[in-house]
């Protein structure tokens, strides 16, 4: 990986630094209408670069992240006059970033970006690893890039203004990176209250996105390595999707560790993962991440349909999973039967008591 990551307590001075090496010819900043609110105003009165930047800013949330709102972007740059070696500053959560990055790497064949996050989620994990897109024909991240920014700026002083449910969320990708890296890590965080501390956690974010980078080093395109980190998500976008459903949506990171305990209970049998952990995992998520509704066996063909249309299956009898044997010992490609799901399932609703 070519991209740099600060971990900042002075996010504002290290921005200006930042911008002073690229030397750029003009700087933009791409924020949502929250983060031009509540981020923007903390790094112009600091940083003379970014006052002095042409403020973009476009509406917020994930329905947004549009090639409409791309070329509101490229448009902006346009009539600013940028250039090749101008620089585009994402200020925002993981649809900023996302969309941002799309339009620096795409506009006259690629700008440099710098990142700013300003969620959890985006600070652990859509900062790192360089997926950059937008949605398309109703389906997420249909058309976009995988380039790095130059830097990405991280720092957890945004975090105050965040809801609980926005820190919890990315609270899930740390709990799976930790599932991914060592037992102390994951020690570390089941010990800690996510969304009581959430200005105090550069340390773990810092720990977080080091396990982030470790799996895409070497794999940007998800070849082999990188596969590791889908973690959860077998599940937990079927859980996603299914809450959609029943209008009753649920945060990305809680979809995920749920996915996590699923995972973990088919690692259990498999893989022989060891059970105390498994146990304290879902305590913790029982703890933390209540989900809205309920889930009956009568739910599972629907689940089990959901799960089908994972991009991951390469058949319609098996579901590919990745599984850990112990914690830091992930497995890709683990195939695993219908049954085996159910199976899961029935345990996973017994430990989360639902
Ligand atoms: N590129 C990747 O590798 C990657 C990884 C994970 C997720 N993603 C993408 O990230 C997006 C989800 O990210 P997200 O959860 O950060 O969502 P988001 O960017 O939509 O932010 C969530 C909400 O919080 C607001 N917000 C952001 N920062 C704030 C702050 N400091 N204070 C107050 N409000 C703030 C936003 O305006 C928005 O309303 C999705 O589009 C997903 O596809 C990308």
């Amino acid at each position: 990986m070519t991209q740099k990551f600060i971990f900042s307590e002075n996010p504002a001075a290290d921005l200006e630094r930042v911008i002073a090496e690229l030397a750029p010819t003009s700087v933009a900043v791409v924020a949502d209408v929250n983060t031009a609110q509540y981020v923007v105003p903390l790094l112009t009165a600091a940083s003379p670069a970014i006052k002095a930047a042409n403020l973009i800013t476009v509406k917020a949330g994930d329905l947004n992240k549009t090639l409409d709102a791309a070329q509101s972007i490229w448009r902006a740059l346009a009539q600013m006059q940028a250039d090749r070696r101008s620089v585009l500053v994402a200020v925002g959560g993981g649809m900023v970033t996302d969309l941002a990055g799309f339009a620096a790497a795409t506009y006259m064949r690629g700008i440099r970006a710098v990142y700013v996050p300003t969620t959890l989620l985006a600070a652990v994990d859509a900062s790192a690893g360089g997926k950059t897109g937008v949605n398309f024909l109703g389906l997420k991240n249909m058309v976009g890039t995988f380039t790095e920014p130059v830097a990405a700026i991280i720092s957890s002083t945004f975090f105050s203004t965040l809801t609980p449910d926005e820190v919890l969320s990315g609270y899930g990708e740390m709990l799976k990176h930790a599932l991914l890296s060592d037992a102390k890590m994951l020690g570390r965080l089941l010990a800690f209250t996510p969304a009581a501390q959430a200005s105090a956690m550069l340390p773990l974010v810092e720990e977080s996105v080091k396990v982030k980078c470790k799996f895409v080093e070497g794999d940007l395109r998800e070849g082999s390595k990188r596969r590791a980190l889908n973690l959860g998500h077998s599940a937990g976008h079927a859980f996603e999707e299914l809450a959609m459903k029943r209008t009753a949506a649920i945060p990305h990171g809680f979809a995920v560790a749920h996915g996590c305990v699923v995972a973990l209970v088919l690692s259990h049998i498999h893989l022989g993962f060891p059970s105390d952990t498994l146990h304290s995992f879902a305590q913790f998520v029982a703890q933390h991440y209540p989900l809205d509704f309920t889930l009956t066996c009568d739910d599972y063909p629907e689940l089990l349909a959901l799960m089908h249309h994972d991009k991951k299956n390469t058949s319609r009898q098996t579901f590919n999973f990745t599984l850990l044997a112990e914690v830091g010992k992930p497995q890709i490609d683990c195939h695993v039967s219908e049954d085996d799901v159910r199976n899961a399932l029935d345990i996973y609703r017994d430990l989360i008591g639902i």
